[in-house]
């Protein structure tokens, strides 16, 4: 078969592909439960940060944008918000949030937000100013040191 009509072919399986997979039900899911209990933000500022870096991912106020309705985003979308908010909920601290110790070690290394997340959202990249204002507050709100050394947080881990 020579390329002509080969691509046809190739755009048509594609497009049913890409049809098919609208139909599977995960990535639908894009309730946000209710907000029970924030931390105590130290200072309160810290919030607005934390709101523009990390709330979609780590709190029940997530914004779905269009296209986390449509998959294979809407799979990726959410799988980092379930996964997100069961490390650590903004909303629900309430319960136990013990990966919360981890969180200024993670925005130090520069670990979080997660890398492609800034590209797509540019209110979430902060400036070094801003992101040494995060570290701050995150530190004072959750209460922490933030430098754990990493063989400290390894033992931790196990
Ligand atoms: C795009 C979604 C997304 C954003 C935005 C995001 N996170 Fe995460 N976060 C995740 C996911 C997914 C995990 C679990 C997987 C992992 O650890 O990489 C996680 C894990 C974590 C953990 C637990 C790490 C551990 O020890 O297991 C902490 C703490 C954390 N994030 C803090 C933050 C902070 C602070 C921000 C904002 C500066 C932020 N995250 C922004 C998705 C996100």
């Amino acid at each position: 078969m020579n390329t002509t009509k080969l691509l046809p072919r190739v755009a048509i399986g594609a497009i049913i592909v890409f049809a098919g997979i609208q139909v599977v039900p995960y990535g639908r899911n894009h309730t946000n439960p209710p907000i029970v209990q924030e931390p105590a933000w130290n200072p309160p500022e810290t919030r607005a940060l934390a709101k523009r870096a990390c709330f979609d991912c780590h709190s029940n106020e997530t914004q779905w944008p269009w296209y986390s309705n449509i998959a294979p985003v809407s799979w990726l979308t959410e799988r980092d918000t379930l996964t997100g908010r069961s490390k650590m909920n903004f909303s629900e601290w309430n319960r136990p949030q013990k990966k919360a110790d981890d969180a200024v070690e993670e925005v130090q290394k520069g670990e979080m937000p997660l890398w492609f997340y800034t590209p797509i959202h540019p209110e979430a990249k902060l400036t070094p100013t801003e992101k040494e204002a995060l570290i701050a507050g995150l530190r004072a709100t959750i209460g922490q040191r933030g430098e754990k050394s990493s063989k400290e947080s390894e033992e931790r881990e196990h």
